[in-house]
């Protein structure tokens, strides 16, 4: 929830802290600070409460030492309010050491109590407050910064990244972690400690990803990886797949923007080595084995939020596709609600970031009880992907944007490939079947760049609706998904109240809600194929415009029917009914876009929102 970054090497501290920073803002950023050890030894902190930029800006005209060791946080608060004084570094008691820290500690308030009996005094309202005072003490006992870590990080509780650095020991950052994310950076006379890889990759992509209970200690030219006892663990080093420049707005008015035209490329890059001459194979499984493919009775898709929607509409594809009964469950309901699972239910996970609490514990939950788990992922080394039995990237390039978007696309499609994969293996599909899917698959790139020409009309279309207070979003069959994921997008980007509904669902209640004047937005079927569901949805749409709504249709090019009952068109290319949805789901996402800019709202950083949530 907090992105974090830690250096050591040369005199460029500040840039480092500053510039990863600027690339994890998308974490948390309700306040930031950074603490640097300078050429004198001396401890420098900055810390404010507001986005990065504030704390620039202070920065600015009242500069700090540079030094060769720091580190930088940028936070989503959970203990304490943003406030300067909630944010990080905190400082030991004798302001020697400043730590860091993302996550939560459960059983802060006892040991506060312990520090408290002992005359401690905290400056603020957070958790982390205590792992700093804990480990400043025990820094005296030991002389050695790593050696604090071990005493005091295995008494912690729950989830946490902690970093922290010692004025009388400059050249080192030390960290830990428990059930949140981090990662070294490796490079020529220095090194880097992230979050997450954009934390780092402006100067190195040389990565290794921690493993849980871990403790890491870098200086300038080496790197130690030890467990909480003290053993000395073996890592593995991974390349990072893009570079500084996919991390980067290059140009763009914002990230979403930026991302929602990678969309078509998301959608080739996830296809990229996976498409063969017979139809698909994905390498990844067979980390997994053919026999254990043929073998499972049952498949359980965990997600949260927009994952949980492309997990919704993949579900069409891989019900239909490998004739394996599907479900799809939110992380956090599912764990707590003791499913049946046993080793031959597979349990998906997807998760863009890899890191989002509550599908990391549904992973957990599977494999306790039994069952293999598979992510789908979109960033490398990232927890989830570790904790699994095996992994498909969807190579959608870091998404920074808080709103998901093109993540949604690379998500269905790396679904999709996982149906065709099984039916290949469980021969339920013939060839000529795989053939054709596999040749949709991989006309959606242009098509989707197709999409992406009408953008001007929809905001356009935005523009007119920016008074609107309450959208409705309808679907039916693999359309209902993108519904709900038009509507999320309008809720979390523009403020406005939106609903998703099953178009079939309007007449059991939701039609009470229309009335003149209520925007509908309808997800249309393609009018071609036998059992085209295109006559039920026109019908639903004279339902409700007979009762005053204002119809806004995606329907394909062509559909004479959509244009003489909608009030607006917005037109896709031809696809298959599967097929459809991922070229529908465009539009929605540049038209919460607009319309959270015509309103003039912040559409990187909406309120109250982190991009990952690693909080349960
Ligand atoms: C919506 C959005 C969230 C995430 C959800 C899961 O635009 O971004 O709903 O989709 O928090 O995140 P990941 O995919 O990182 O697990």
């Amino acid at each position: 929830m907090c992105g974090i970054v830690g250096y050591v090497g040369n005199d460029k501290s500040l840039e480092v802290l500053l510039g990863g920073l600027k690339r994890l803002e998308y974490r948390g950023y309700d306040s930031a600070g950074i603490a640097v050890i300078d050429g004198d030894g001396a401890m420098n902190t900055r810390k404010r409460a507001g986005k990065l930029s504030v704390l620039s800006d202070d920065l600015e005209q009242a500069p700090i030492a540079n030094g060769a060791t720091g580190i930088g946080h940028t936070r989503w608060a959970t203990h304490g309010g943003p406030s300067d004084r909630n944010a990080h570094p905190h400082l030991g008691d004798d302001g020697k050491l400043a730590l860091i820290h993302n996550g939560i500690i459960e059983n802060y308030a006892e040991l506060k109590q312990e520090l408290l009996n002992d005359g401690a005094e905290f400056e603020s309202e957070t958790d982390t407050e205590v792992a700093a005072l804990l480990i400043g003490k025990a820094y005296r006992e030991t002389g050695d910064l790593t050696s604090a870590f071990r005493s005091v990080v295995s008494r912690l509780e729950g989830a946490f990244t902690l970093l922290a650095i010692h004025q009388d020991e400059p050249g080192v950052v030390v960290a830990a972690r428990r059930n949140s994310p981090l990662v070294i950076g490796l490079g020529e006379g220095e090194n880097f400690l992230g979050s997450d890889v954009a934390a780092f990759v402006a100067y190195t992509r040389r990565a290794v990803a921690i493993g849980q209970d871990e403790i890491v200690t870098i200086r300038p030219d080496s790197v130690l990886v030890t467990d909480f006892a003290g053993n000395e663990v073996t890592t593995d080093e991974f390349e990072v797949s893009w570079n500084a420049d996919a991390a980067d707005k290059g140009g763009w008015p914002s990230f979403m923007a930026k991302e929602i035209t990678e969309e078509p490329a998301a959608v080739t890059n996830t296809l990229l080595g996976r498409l063969t001459e017979d139809g698909v194979h994905i390498s990844e499984l067979d980390d997994l084995g053919e026999d254990y493919l043929k073998a499972i009775d049952r498949i359980t898709i965990v997600a949260c939020g927009t994952a949980a929607y492309a997990a919704d509409l993949g579900k069409y594809a891989l019900e239909k596709w490998s004739r394996l009964p599907v479900t799809v469950e939110l992380s956090h309901e599912f764990r707590y609600r003791d499913p049946v699972l046993d080793e031959r239910t597979l349990v998906v996970s997807i998760s863009q970031s890899g890191e989002t609490m509550d599908t990391l514990m549904a992973v957990k939950y599977a494999r306790e009880n039994g069952a293999k788990t598979l992510s789908i992922c979109n960033t490398q080394g990232a927890t989830i992907p570790r904790e699994s039995d095996a992994v498909i990237y969807t190579h959608a390039g870091p998404e920074v944007a808080v709103a998901s978007t093109k993540a949604f696309v690379a998500q269905a499609v790396a679904i999709y490939l996982l149906a065709l994969h099984f039916a290949q293996v469980r021969g339920t599909l013939g060839q000529e079947q795989v053939q054709h899917n596999v040749a949709e698959l991989k006309a959606l790139p242009d098509k989707l760049e197709q999409v992406l020409e009408s953008s001007a009309d929809i905001a356009a279309l935005a523009r007119w609706m920016t008074d609107t207070d309450s959208v409705i979003f309808l679907g039916r069959n693999a359309g209902f998904p993108v519904a709900m994921e038009g509507a999320l997008k309008l809720k979390e980007i523009a403020y406005i109240h939106a609903e998703g509904f099953a178009a079939g669902e309007l007449k059991h209640g939701p039609i009470a809600l229309i009335e003149p004047g209520q925007h509908v937005f309808v997800v249309v079927p393609s009018p071609r194929g036998e059992n085209s569901l295109h006559k039920k949805v026109v019908s639903n749409i004279q339902e409700i415009r007979a009762r005053g709504a204002v119809v806004l249709a995606i329907a394909e090019m062509g559909d004479a029917e959509v244009a003489a009952n909608a009030d607006e068109v917005v037109r896709i290319p031809l696809a298959g009914p599967l097929f459809e949805p991922i070229l529908a789901v465009a539009p929605l996402h540049i038209f919460a876009m607009e319309l959270a800019k015509a309103k003039g709202l912040d559409v990187d950083q909406p309120r109250n929102l982190a991009k990952s949530v690693t909080v349960e």
